[in-house]
Formats: structure tokens, C-alpha cells, sequence
């Protein structure tokens, strides 16, 4: 087998994939030969990554829908024919403890990390399941992001980390349901890596280098992530080199968790 991941021929969906780690792991994608397609609710910056990487004209919309989570799995076997991989890394934070967050914000953390998941993994497998099995038995592979406070507490981050924690037991959950079908399902969980999210998300102004920097040395490691360095993970996962791989969560946080 070639020992890097090779994704000729392959479509794969990719939400999140205008900014961050999402947009890192459409990039890798691309460049390992899939037929890319991008799933964002941010037009202008989906479309800009969608030209720089080759791909066609992002599906623009809230994953949080699930109606539009179902025409995002139709747009991409409408244009490519069938559908292998689903990386899901749209996703939101809010900086809040319990009494601070809102019905509305602890509904719309839920709505994206929790409900966006399960609807574009159940959509996923809908089409997967329908199509043929390579020689391996395999009809697709689905990643997740969950976080590093998918289990472990984040404190001021309540809705945050209830939401990453259902992401990790949608994964474990379906992985069971759906191995059989030749579908696999796994996640990833990063720390702290250097996206918009760590930079501005939920934050009244955003951070700077030094502010990076200092949350890196309080890491194992001595410094935060770059994005490719999950997408790297994510793309693994997603290949055939993981075939025996189901339902596992997969730390890629230079140490966080190892504590
Ligand atoms: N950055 C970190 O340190 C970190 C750590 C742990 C986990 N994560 C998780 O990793 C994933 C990627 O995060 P990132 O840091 O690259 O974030 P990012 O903010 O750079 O990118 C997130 C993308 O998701 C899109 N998005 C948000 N809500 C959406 C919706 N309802 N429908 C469709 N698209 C939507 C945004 O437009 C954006 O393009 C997220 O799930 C995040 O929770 C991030």
C-alpha cells in the first residue's frame, strides 16, 4: 500500500472548510487528488479557498439545517458521482459559564457542533450506504472534530464543551451502527491550535502573537498547532491506511490530554 493517503477519484465533503483546520484539511485534500467540495456558511471566504484549491463553487448554508445538510450530500454526488468522505469541522464557540449563557446562545452552540454533526453523518451514510463496496468492503469514511473539552472540563466554555462531548458519542454511536456497512466513523479532538476560532471566536477583541505564544508554553509541547498538522490527522483517518480504524477518538493536542 503507498504509505501517503492518496484520494484520486474520491469526493469528499469538507464543512468548515472556508477558514481554520477545515479549510487546511480541503487544502490536503485537494492536493492527495480528491474532488473537493466545501460546505460553509461563509460565502465570501468558502469561495476564496474553493478557487485556490480547485474545487467548484462552495455550498453555501448553515449545517445546523438539516434540509441543507441533505442537499449538501446531493450537490456533491450530483457533480462527482458518488460520495467517500464527510469531514466535519464546521463549528462554533461561546466563551460563557452556566449562568451567562443564554437559552438562545446554548441553543445555537448545540444547533452547530451537536445538530450540524449528527445531520451531515446521517445524511452521509444515507448515501454511502447505497453505494457499491470497493474490494475492502469500504463505502466511505467520516471524520469528526470534536476538542480536547470533549471530555475534559473547560472552564467559562459550559455549552462549548456539552456540545464536543455529543460529538464524540454521535461518532462512537454511529461507528457501531455503520461499520458493518463498510463505513467508517472516527474523530479527532485538537487543543489549542491557531485559527480564527482560538484568535477571535467568542472573544470581545482579538488575541495577538504574544497571547499565542503564551498559551503555547503552557502546553506540553511548548507551542500551539498549525492547522495542517490536524489536517494531516484528519486526512489518516480518512484513508485506507485506517481501514481497522472505528470509532476512535484520535488526540492530536501536543499533550493537553496526556497531563
Ligand atoms: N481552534 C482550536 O483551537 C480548536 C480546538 C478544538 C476544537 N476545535 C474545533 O475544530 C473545528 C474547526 O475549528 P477552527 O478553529 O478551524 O474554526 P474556524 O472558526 O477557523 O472555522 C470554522 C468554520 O466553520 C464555519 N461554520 C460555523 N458555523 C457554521 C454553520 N452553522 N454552518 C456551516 N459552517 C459553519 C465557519 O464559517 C468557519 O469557516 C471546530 O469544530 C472547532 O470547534 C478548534
Amino acid at each position: 500500500m503507498n504509505t501517503s493517503p492518496n484520494f484520486h477519484g474520491k469526493t469528499a465533503i469538507v464543512t468548515g472548510g472556508a477558514s481554520g483546520m477545515g479549510g487546511a484539511t480541503a487544502r490536503l485534500l485537494a492536493q492527495a487528488g480528491a474532488n473537493v467540495v466545501i460546505v460553509d456558511m461563509n460565502t465570501a471566504l468558502a469561495t476564496q479557498v474553493a478557487e485556490q484549491i480547485g474545487a467548484g463553487a462552495p455550498v453555501i448554508g448553515s449545517v445546523a439545517d438539516s434540509a441543507f445538510c441533505r442537499q449538501a450530500v446531493q450537490t456533491a454526488v450530483a457533480r462527482h458521482g458518488r460520495l467517500d468522505v464527510v469531514v466535519n469541522a464546521a463549528g462554533t464557540i461561546l466563551r460563557a459559564d452556566a449562568e451567562t449563557t443564554s437559552d438562545d446562545e446554548w441553543r445555537r452552540v448545540m444547533s452547530v457542533n451537536c445538530d450540524g454533526v449528527f445531520f451531515m453523518c446521517r445524511a452521509a451514510v444515507q448515501q454511502m450506504k447505497q453505494q457499491a463496496p470497493d474490494a475492502n468492503n469500504a463505502r466511505g469514511a467520516i471524520v469528526n472534530f470534536g476538542s480536547i473539552w470533549a471530555e475534559l472540563g473547560g472552564k467559562g466554555h459550559v455549552a462549548y464543551c456539552a456540545s464536543k462531548g455529543a460529538v464524540l458519542q454521535i461518532t462512537r454511536a454511529m461507528a457501531l451502527d455503520h461499520a458493518r456497512d463498510g463505513i467508517r466513523i472516527n474523530a479527532v479532538c485538537p487543543g489549542e491550535v491557531d485559527t480564527p476560532m482560538l484568535r477571535g471566536g467568542g472573544r470581545a477583541a482579538p488575541i495577538d502573537d504574544a497571547r499565542i505564544q503564551a498559551i503555547g508554553e503552557t502546553l506540553p509541547i511548548g507551542r500551539v498547532a498549525q492547522p495542517e498538522e490536524l489536517a494531516r490527522a484528519v486526512l489518516f483517518l480518512a484513508s485506507e491506511q485506517a481501514s481497522y480504524m472505528v470509532g476512535a477518538v484520535v488526540y492530536v493536542d501536543g499533550g493537553y490530554s496526556a497531563v
